[in-house]
């Protein structure tokens, strides 16, 4: 039941994770931070996997995390669920395989901080977005501070938490946090569709390539660098590169197996 606040389908290679709690605009309480964690953990394992799409039934994204729950809680609690958030963004962040939110609703507070948590973010034209956690005297718990500013700039990331304010999609890709805007009734199939077209990719490189972005972001440049000679060097030591580079001179298609 608890598994169910959040749900799994199957779409080939591509997860489509369904966060469900639409009477509470999916808020995220303590059990569905556990369910997306404990979903998102088994995802971890899953060999066939090749890219994962989070998405909310109804008409939120997620509203953010859950106001009754945090209503009573000390400190110490708060720093308990901030650190459960975290754990779970943090999972879902560290995936081998691409992350695409589908966002065609209220993504606000830990629900564009769970937005953030993936690769990219695609929306409809119905989605809203900001970070009203001022409007409750309290501040970002789950990355409003850390993977929002990196995504759009410390000036945007800045004016977003210190206002308070709501954004509609059109804003949110001219800043660079939306990369896409689908018609409402087309996004999370445009989603899955270019989860299924990166699962004809050479799925190690794929992985490779998201690690090294993903460390080199918050490492100096020269580090950076060095990663990414590193991980180009080895994935010439892998049978994928051979078939793709064989493919491509060959004029067919690659059959990459993952090795
Ligand atoms: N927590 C708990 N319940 C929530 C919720 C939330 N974040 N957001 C919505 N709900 C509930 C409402 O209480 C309401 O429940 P009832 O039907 O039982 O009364 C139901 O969802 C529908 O919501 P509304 O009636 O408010 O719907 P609306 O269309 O009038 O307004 C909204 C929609 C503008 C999104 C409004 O619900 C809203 O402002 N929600 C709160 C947004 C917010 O402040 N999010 C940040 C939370 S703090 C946070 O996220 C901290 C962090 O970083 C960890």
């Amino acid at each position: 039941m608890e598994q169910e606040r959040v749900r799994l389908e199957r779409r080939g290679a591509v997860a489509l994770l369904t966060m469900n709690r639409p009477d509470a605009l999916n808020a995220l309480n303590s059990d569905t931070l556990r369910a997306l964690l404990d979903r998102v953990e088994a995802l971890g394992g899953d060999r066939e996997l090749r890219a994962v799409v989070v998405t909310g039934e109804g008409r939120a994204f997620v509203a953010g995390a859950d106001i009754a729950e945090m209503q009573g809680f000390s400190a110490e609690q708060a720093h308990a669920f901030s650190r459960l958030g975290h754990r779970a963004f943090d999972a879902l962040e560290a995936l081998p395989v691409p992350t695409i939110a589908a966002v065609g609703g209220f993504a606000l507070g830990g629900g564009c901080e769970l937005a953030c948590a993936c690769d990219w973010i695609y929306a409809s034209e119905k989605a809203r977005f900001g970070q009203p956690e001022v409007n409750l005297g309290a501040i970002p718990g789950f990355g409003g501070t850390t993977r929002l500013v990196r995504r759009i700039g410390i000036a945007w990331a800045k004016e977003l938490v210190l206002t308070g304010a709501r954004i509609d999609a059109e804003t949110a890709q001219r800043i660079g946090l939306v990369n896409r805007i689908f018609p409402h009734e087309e996004l999370v199939e445009r989603a899955v569709a270019a989860g299924l077209e990166i699962a004809g990719k050479g799925p190690l490189a794929v992985a490779s390539a998201k690690r090294v972005m993903q460390e080199g972001q918050d490492a100096d440049l020269r580090v950076a660098n060095a990663l990414e000679q590193n991980a180009f060097a080895r994935s010439f030591a892998t049978s994928d590169r051979a078939e793709g580079m064989a493919a491509f001179l060959e004029k067919r298609d690659p059959k990459f197996e993952g090795r």
